[in-house]
C-alpha cells in the first residue's frame, strides 16, 4: 500500500523511492533528478552537477544531446514497436546496423541488436557455443558483463557469483593481463570474453602485448574472441573501438550503453558465417521482442553522427591526456596511482575510507563519481566527451582540492 499522507512532494517522492522502487544498496545516491543536458545534471532543488560518470558510460555524446532527443521525437511519431526483432524491415535499425559494419573493426558485418548489454553478452556466449560446437568459456578474474545468470556466469567476481549459484558450468578462469596464464585456454573453449580495458575492475589497462597474445591464442585454439566493449566503445577510450588501441580484431564485439545515444540498446557484431548460425538448426532459437527498438536505433544513428561530426573521440584522447597528466600531479599519500586510456580514468586510494570520503566530498560539491564496483579503492572518471573547456577545468579544480583535503 502506497503511503501519501506526506505534504511535501519531493520528501513524498524520495520515500516513495526507497519504499516502492527495489532497492540495490543501502546507500544510493538518491540524486532527485530535475532534468539533464550536456555534461550537467540539475537536482529538483535547482542545484547543478557535472556528471562525471555519463551515467556510467551512457551519455559519450552529453545527455539529451539536440540531435537525439530530435530523432527520438520524429522516429516516435513515424512508429514505436511494430514487430518483433529480426522480421520486419525497419529503417533505423538496418541503418544502424550498415554503419556499425562500416565502423567496426575487421569484417565484422553483421548486428543483432537487443535491448541491454547484459543480453547481448548472453547472445555471443550462446552464438560461440552453438557456432563452435564447444561448451567451455573462459573469462578474466575482475572482469563485468552484467547480471543475467549467463554474463554473471563469466563475472570476475565470486563475491557477486556466489549468491546466485549454481551458475554456467565450464568457465575457466584466467588472471588478466597475464600471458602466462592464456595456456590454459584450450580446445574445450567456445568463447573467451574479455574487457580489453576492465571497467568494473578498476580501470585496469593490459600491457600492449597481452591483447595481441590473447588473439594469437583464441586463433591457435579455434576458440572466439568476444571483445565486450560495454564501456570502452563509442569513442570513450580515444578510440572508436578500444580494440584499436591494440589492432586486434575479436570475432565477437559487444556493445551497449553509448550506443543508444541514452536510449536502451545493446548488440553484437560478428562475422557475417559466426552469426549466421543463428538463423538455422533451429530457427528463431534466438530471439527478442525489443531488441533494436526503432526509437533507440534512431537515437543511436544521431548520437553516432554526433560522436563523429564533433570528433568526440580525438576530444576524449586530447581530455583524458590533459586529466591523467594533472591528476598524476596530486599523487601522495592518499591518491596511489592514476591510470587512463581516453576519458575513462581510475584514481586509486590507499584504502576504501579514503575513497569514499574523496567520493562524498566531490559530491558535495558538485561532481558526479563513483568508486567501481570490484574496487572499492578505485574511483573511475568517465565524463561525457562533450565536456567543454570551462567545465573540464572546474571538473579538475574541484577533484584537486578534494584530492588535497
Ligand atoms: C563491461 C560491461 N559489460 C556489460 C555490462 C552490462 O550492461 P547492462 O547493464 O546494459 O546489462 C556492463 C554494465 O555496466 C559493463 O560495464
Amino acid at each position: 500500500m502506497s503511503d501519501r499522507a506526506t505534504p511535501d512532494p519531493a520528501a513524498d517522492l524520495r520515500a516513495a523511492f526507497l519504499r516502492h522502487v527495489c532497492q540495490t544498496s543501502p546507500e544510493p545516491l538518491a540524486l532527485e533528478v530535475a532534468r539533464a543536458a550536456g555534461a550537467t545534471v540539475w537536482d529538483t532543488h535547482g542545484r547543478a552537477y557535472l556528471d562525471l560518470l555519463s551515467g556510467i558510460g551512457v551519455a559519450n555524446v552529453g545527455h539529451a544531446h539536440p540531435a537525439v532527443v530530435r530523432a527520438v521525437q520524429e522516429q516516435a511519431a513515424r512508429y514505436l514497436h511494430v514487430m518483433v526483432y529480426g522480421e520486419a524491415i525497419e529503417a533505423p535499425q538496418v541503418e544502424l546496423a550498415r554503419r556499425l559494419a562500416e565502423l567496426a573493426p575487421g569484417e565484422l558485418d553483421v548486428t543483432f541488436f537487443t535491448n541491454s548489454g547484459a543480453e547481448a553478452v548472453e547472445g555471443a556466449l550462446k552464438t560461440a557455443r552453438k557456432f563452435t560446437g564447444r561448451d567451455g568459456f573462459a573469462a578474466f578474474e575482475g572482469g563485468f558483463h552484467g547480471d543475467t545468470f549467463g554474463a554473471l556466469s563469466v563475472g570476475g567476481n565470486p563475491v557477486y557469483r556466489r549468491p546466485f549459484e549454481p551458475l554456467l558450468p565450464g568457465v575457466r578462469w584466467l588472471p588478466f593481463d597475464d600471458q602466462e596464464a592464456l595456456r590454459q585456454i584450450d580446445d574445450s573453449i567456445a568463447a573467451v570474453i574479455i574487457e580489453p580495458v576492465q571497467g568494473e575492475g578498476g580501470v585496469r589497462i593490459p600491457h600492449p602485448e597481452f591483447l595481441p597474445a590473447l588473439r594469437r591464442r583464441c586463433t591457435e585454439v579455434g576458440a572466439l574472441l568476444v571483445f565486450d566493449e560495454v564501456i570502452t566503445g563509442f569513442g570513450r577510450t580515444g578510440k572508436l573501438f578500444a580494440a584499436e588501441h591494440w589492432s586486434v580484431t575479436p570475432d565477437l564485439l559487444v556493445l551497449a550503453k553509448a550506443l543508444g545515444g541514452g536510449m536502451p540498446l545493446g548488440a553484437f557484431v560478428g562475422r557475417p558465417e559466426i552469426m549466421a548460425t543463428l538463423s538455422h538448426d533451429p530457427p528463431l532459437a534466438h530471439v527478442t521482442t525489443f531488441g533494436g527498438h526503432p526509437v533507440s536505433c534512431a537515437a543511436g544513428l544521431a548520437a553516432l553522427d554526433v560522436l563523429l561530426q564533433e570528433r568526440l573521440t580525438e576530444r576524449a584522447r586530447q581530455l583524458g591526456q590533459q586529466w591523467t597528466t594533472h591528476l598524476a600531479g596530486c599523487v601522495g599519500k592518499r591518491l596511489r596511482a592514476v591510470r587512463g586510456k581516453g576519458l575513462l580514468i581510475g584514481l586509486e586510494f590507499a584504502d576504501p575510507d579514503s575513497t569514499r570520503r574523496f567520493a562524498r566530498t566531490c559530491f558535495a560539491n558538485g561532481l558526479i563519481l563513483n568508486w567501481t564496483l570490484h574496487l572499492d579503492t578505485v574511483i573511475r572518471l568517465a565524463p561525457p566527451l562533450v565536456l567543454t573547456e570551462e567545465e573540464s577545468a572546474r571538473a579538475l579544480a574541484i577533484l584537486s582540492a578534494a584530492l588535497a583535503a
